[in-house]
């Protein structure tokens, strides 16, 4: 396997040392080849070089089996450039058309709600990945006075959205869910989501024995701390799903918990913890790294190494159900003991 590693900022390094570790640990235990060429794009990088990535940057990514990126943002870049170069532009541009976000709560103990544990927090979400508001089409006009307009479209494309819905309904099949729920505001925005009702329609009545149901996105964001158990996947827009998986991070016991993948079956696809650079905790040794190294199991399982994901997993659990955690969770270690512990149980 040949993987980038772009660590990026803040507390994106902090933990990609850590998921790096794990990595590096499967690769001895199961006798795999995990080859790691680290890539410097990073506010440093763009600050010192004026470069956020180098012209043939993505095509340099499609060499790779898959990618793996830490967290970017910096307060010293202010128009937030580089990240919107190396992670929004490597959605585009690699056409990472699937953001897979699944929320699972690794102990009782971490969920945020009264009386909801393990047994009710337990769904995978389907964010639309390349569309939506995020195209960044539109423009203002006679910015800084109070005259000022701002348009920001959103993208809906019937090839965009069929593909993730389509996505969400053979995930189901091929894990055995019977429920998909797609989230939307088709009530407000009457265009752009009335190609998402008309698509999810078609779709899912392909798919006999998995039952479609629809709710308005401000509904379901209510139902996700209310009843978050009557989930197995959903599948939303760009923006919608950005949010809601903020409320997944929630509900997992932070947002330092959560893993991500960006991907493209058969292609190219990047991996990445939800969280962001948080800049207060970098390198502190403080950060969760749990996000990041579970990031590294979607890695690993996108790439048909199931065995060798599923021990990255085992290995996560074990580090909670001992407590070898850091604080934000409840533990007392910090990123590099967290990391060392389950480098150390991968295959034990
Ligand atoms: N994918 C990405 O790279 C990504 C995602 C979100 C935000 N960002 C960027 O990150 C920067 C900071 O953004 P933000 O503060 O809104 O979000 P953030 O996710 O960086 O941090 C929000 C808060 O969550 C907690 N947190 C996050 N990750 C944690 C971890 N691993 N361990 C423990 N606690 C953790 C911290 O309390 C932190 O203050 C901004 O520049 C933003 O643009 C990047």
């Amino acid at each position: 396997m040949k993987i980038a590693v772009i660590a990026g900022d803040g507390i994106g390094k902090d933990v990609t040392v850590e998921a790096v570790k794990v990595l590096e640990s499967v690769g001895k235990v199961f006798g795999r080849t995990i080859a790691l060429e680290h890539l410097p794009w990073s506010a440093d990088h763009y600050l010192k070089t004026g470069e956020t990535l180098p012209a043939n940057g993505y095509q340099m990514l499609r060499e790779f089996d898959a990618v793996f990126v830490g967290a970017l943002g910096d307060p010293r870049v202010t128009d937030n450039r580089h990240a919107r170069d190396i992670l929004l532009g490597s959605r585009f541009e690699l056409d990472l058309y699937v953001n897979y976000r699944p929320v699972r709560l690794l102990a009782d103990r971490l969920s945020p709600l009264k009386d909801r544990g393990r047994k009710d927090i337990n769904f995978t979400v389907f964010r639309e990945n390349t569309e939506g508001v995020y195209v960044s089409i539109g423009g203002r006009f006679k910015a800084g006075t109070d005259d000022e307009v701002a348009i920001q479209e959103e993208i809906n494309t019937y090839k965009g959205v069929h593909r993730i819905i389509r996505h969400a309904f053979e995930f189901a099949q091929a894990n055995g869910h019977t429920k998909v729920c797609m989230a939307d505001k088709s009530n407000a925005m009457q265009q752009g989501h009335a190609l998402w009702q008309r698509v999810f329609k078609e779709v899912s009545a392909q798919y006999d024995g998995i039952t479609a149901t629809h709710q308005y996105i401000d509904a379901m964001a209510m139902f996700l701390v209310k009843d978050p158990g009557q989930y197995q996947v959903i599948v939303t827009n760009n923006l919608f799903g950005d949010i809601i998986t903020d409320i997944g991070g929630a509900l997992q016991g932070g947002l330092g918990m959560a893993a991500s993948g960006n991907i493209h079956p058969g292609k190219t696809s990047l991996f990445e913890p939800v969280h962001g650079s948080a800049p207060p905790l970098a390198g502190k040794n403080v950060a969760n790294p749990i996000g990041a190294i579970l990031s590294t199991a979607l890695l690993l399982e996108t790439l048909g190494a199931r065995d060798e994901a599923q021990a990255v997993e085992v290995a996560v659990e074990a580090a909670i159900a001992e407590g070898r955690t850091t604080t934000d969770i409840g533990g007392a270690l910090g990123t590099r003991e967290v990391g060392d512990f389950i480098a150390r149980k991968i295959g034990v």
